[in-house]
């Protein structure tokens, strides 16, 4: 078997190509579309779509400009599902991420990334990153992002993470009241009436102040807003309320949730999507979700970190974290291009000597900061010379920094980041965001 693996080459066992969704043509998706999600869904352990299924998430793709890179067998045994569906498929689409100040940059991200059981371990991601991130690079982006399923595949790639997620579990009985009189009012309502506009309203606010924000796929919507469930069908399960500022103004929060009943810890609200244009908006859902009789919890499963709802309880104790671990992870593909496209928050200048064993980011790179906004120079440097007073650092490093949700000189801490400490302190002041930055988008 190993003799085998040997060798044939990665051109005699596989054909790797790029695929553009063809949208369902009177709901009918194509074979080539069929498979692909046939094998996507082996891949991440879901079952089988029906036809109506497969063609929604198909006409997303199309008309969200997604593109595809499968990897087939070339001798495939015909009794397989490598005859009709590839071996390996990568989903990249653009996709823009909130800088907080109302400004963003387009990301290429990466979705639905996964290899046949039996082809593992034979260089199928790695072909089909290093193809992909080449297309990004060329066709403009100076970033890509994705969100992982395993810690432990992306770093080798050039991605760094940038932003954590919570788990969090707020105990009803010791939570409230607030410390603070929360304004405003929330009202209960359909789910399906924030679809007509007023949620997406929400989220758009919501993305323009919130650095780390990424914008949603266009299937997200449906499942927030309980038009579909997992099954295709009406979400019934949900319920949704939203806040007003006054009662004559439009929502700027809402909330959908569901009761879940546990036998370990007694009955819960889940919230589902928490969306919220001001910190008022946000602590009065809180309120209401804590206001709920019957339950003994509430669970949200994307706290920010930290999250100011632990300093407004009556009893800050009873925030309890399940669980914390990475959301957003960045790759830098065009160092100049980003750091010059980000607002700052203090000025300066730092030399950043940055690694990239892809080869995209690699180079020496000045950001001179000036009133909030950077402007960078690269930096001659002849080979194997380190440049004096320059804090040096990975590529995946720089991705993780980006957002300065992770601490420049908490990585020169711990050796991530070496240099100057003092160069870190900057780098560290420069990136401090305004506000919390806060993910809420998964793909
Ligand atoms: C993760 C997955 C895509 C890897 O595919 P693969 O074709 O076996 O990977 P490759 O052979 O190209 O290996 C590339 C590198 O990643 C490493 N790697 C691959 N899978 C890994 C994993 N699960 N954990 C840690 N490292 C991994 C390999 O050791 C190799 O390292 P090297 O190049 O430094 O030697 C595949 O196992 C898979 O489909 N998993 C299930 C779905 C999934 O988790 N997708 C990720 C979604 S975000």
């Amino acid at each position: 078997m190993t003799e085998q693996r040997a060798a044939e080459t990665f051109d005699e066992r596989y054909a790797m190509r790029w695929v553009a969704p063809a949208a369902p043509v009177d709901g009918v998706v194509d074979d080539e579309m069929n498979g692909i999600v046939d094998a996507m869904n082996l891949g991440f352990h879901v079952s089988r779509q029906t036809p109506e299924s497969v063609a929604f998430t198909v006409s997303n793709w199309a008309a969200s400009d997604l593109e595809l890179l499968c990897v087939y067998r070339r001798h495939p045994q015909p009794d397989s599902m490598d005859a009709a569906a590839p071996i390996g498929t990568f989903g990249a689409l653009p996709k823009r991420l909130s800088w907080g100040d109302g400004s963003d940059i387009d990301t290429f991200a990466v979705i639905g990334v996964t290899v046949r059981a039996t082809e593992r371990r034979r260089g199928v991601l790695r072909a089909m990153m290093t193809n992909a991130l080449h297309r990004a690079a060329e066709n403009g982006y100076a970033l890509a992002s994705l969100t992982a399923s395993e810690g432990t595949i992306y770093r080798r790639f050039g991605f760094g993470p940038a932003l954590r997620e919570r788990s969090v579990t707020v105990t009803r009985d010791r939570a409230l009241p607030l410390l603070v009189e929360t304004s405003g009012e929330v009202v209960v309502v359909e789910p399906s009436s924030l679809a007509d506009g007023v949620g997406r309203a929400v989220f758009d606010r919501f993305h323009a102040r919130t650095l780390g924000s990424m914008v949603r796929n266009l299937s997200t919507w449906p499942e927030v807003f309980g038009l579909r469930g997992d099954d295709g069908k009406p979400d019934a399960g949900l319920r949704a309320a939203v806040h007003r500022p006054r009662a004559d103004a439009e929502p700027d929060g809402y909330v959908t949730y569901r009761f879940v009943d546990t036998d370990d810890h007694g009955s819960r609200i889940k919230v589902e999507d928490l969306v919220y244009a001001d910190e008022q908006a946000y602590l009065a859902l809180w309120d209401f979700l804590l206001s709920i009789d019957l339950v003994t919890a509430v669970r949200y499963p994307f706290a920010r970190i930290p999250d100011p709802i632990t300093h407004v309880l009556t009893d800050n104790r009873a925030f309890d974290i399940d669980h914390e671990e990475d959301h957003v992870w960045l790759r830098v593909l065009d160092a100049a291009s980003v750091l010059s496209s980000r607002p700052y928050a203090a000025d300066g200048t730092v030399v950043l000597d940055v690694a990239d064993a892809l080869g995209f980011a690699t180079g020496v790179f000045e950001l001179t900061v000036q009133g909030g906004r950077g402007t960078v120079s690269r930096l001659g440097r002849s080979d194997g010379e380190r440049m004096p007073a320059a804090l040096s650092l990975d590529v995946a490093t720089l991705g993780s920094v980006l957002l300065g949700a992770v601490d420049a000189a908490e990585l020169h801490d711990v050796g991530l980041i070496t240099g100057p400490r003092a160069d870190a302190e900057l780098l560290s002041a420069m990136l401090r965001p305004a506000r919390t930055p806060h993910g809420i988008t998964y793909f």
